[in-house]
């Protein structure tokens, strides 16, 4: 490596380099990340600071970028803008609590898997009639548009074990659904369902916490190795050195 190497976050601190001296820096890159950021605990506003986004996510990518030598700046999408953002290049990858899936994997490269998030069915607090799976027949399902629950859902009515599905662009938007009738149950990620009856007692209970499997992984564009392999060195890495398991702890 030649001249020297600005590293991580410090991309102004290059004052008294001549112009000449600028050119042998490394420059620090700087990705844009896309997300959806109204799913608490991965990716979700700051009370404090509406235009913060923080969460499990959030601090991983950081920690991930620190180690990598690269910067970061957010850009919000609704969930299904993502995989179009990222493959025409306004984004250069994801951090949004997506699911590795094979379908998905068509259209972009995924990292390693950072996390297990399967998916649960929740119905309103008050709802008794739905007790399990199996009382889902004929019924309406509320889901995030483009998430694997979508999918889920799409198969069952598929199936034809359900009525309709109906999807929505915010977990909170689907909460609400739930709330005013205009669906019967909802398909989300565990960990988000668990956040939301945590933050909110009382509005919606998991019936399923078991309906599927799921990891999370970052996505790039295809064929986009270079990043690629800086965000699974840096996974590597922040596993390593206790870092991921501090995030961990602070946000399970
Ligand atoms: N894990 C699900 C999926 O990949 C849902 C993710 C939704 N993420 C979000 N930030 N809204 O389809």
């Amino acid at each position: 490596m030649v001249g020297l190497v600005a590293v991580s976050g410090c991309a102004d601190s290059t004052e008294g380099a001549t112009d000449e001296g600028a050119e042998e820096l490394e420059e620090v890159p700087t990705y844009i990340v896309g997300t959806e950021p109204y799913f608490p605990p991965f990716e979700y506003a700051d009370e404090n600071n509406s235009n913060e986004i923080i969460g499990f996510d959030v601090d991983l990518i950081n920690a991930i970028a620190e180690d990598q030598g690269f910067n970061i700046e957010w850009k919000d999408l609704e969930f299904d803008a993502l995989i179009p953002a990222l493959q025409s290049g306004q984004i250069d990858m994801i951090v949004s609590g997506m699911t590795i899936t094979a379908e998905r994997e068509e259209s972009v490269d995924f990292s390693d898997p950072y996390i297990n998030a399967g998916l649960a069915l929740a119905v309103a607090a008050d709802n008794d009639e739905i007790q399990d799976v199996d009382d889902i027949q004929g019924k309406v399902a509320v889901v995030q548009q483009g998430s694997t629950g979508a999918a889920k859902a799409d198969e069952l009515k598929e199936e034809g074990l359900i009525e309709e599905v109906v999807y929505l662009a915010h977990v909170s938007d689907i909460v609400m659904s739930l709330q005013n009738g205009r669906g019967d149950f909802m398909i989300n990620d565990l960990p988000v369902t668990k956040s939301f009856i945590s933050q909110n007692p009382d509005v919606i209970k998991i019936v399923d916490d078991q309906m599927q499997s799921e990891s999370y992984g970052f996505a790039v564009k295809t064929g986009n190795t270079e990043l690629l392999e800086k965000l699974n060195a840096g996974l590597e890495n922040v596993k390593a050195d206790g870092t991921y398991d501090e995030i961990m702890e602070k946000y399970f």
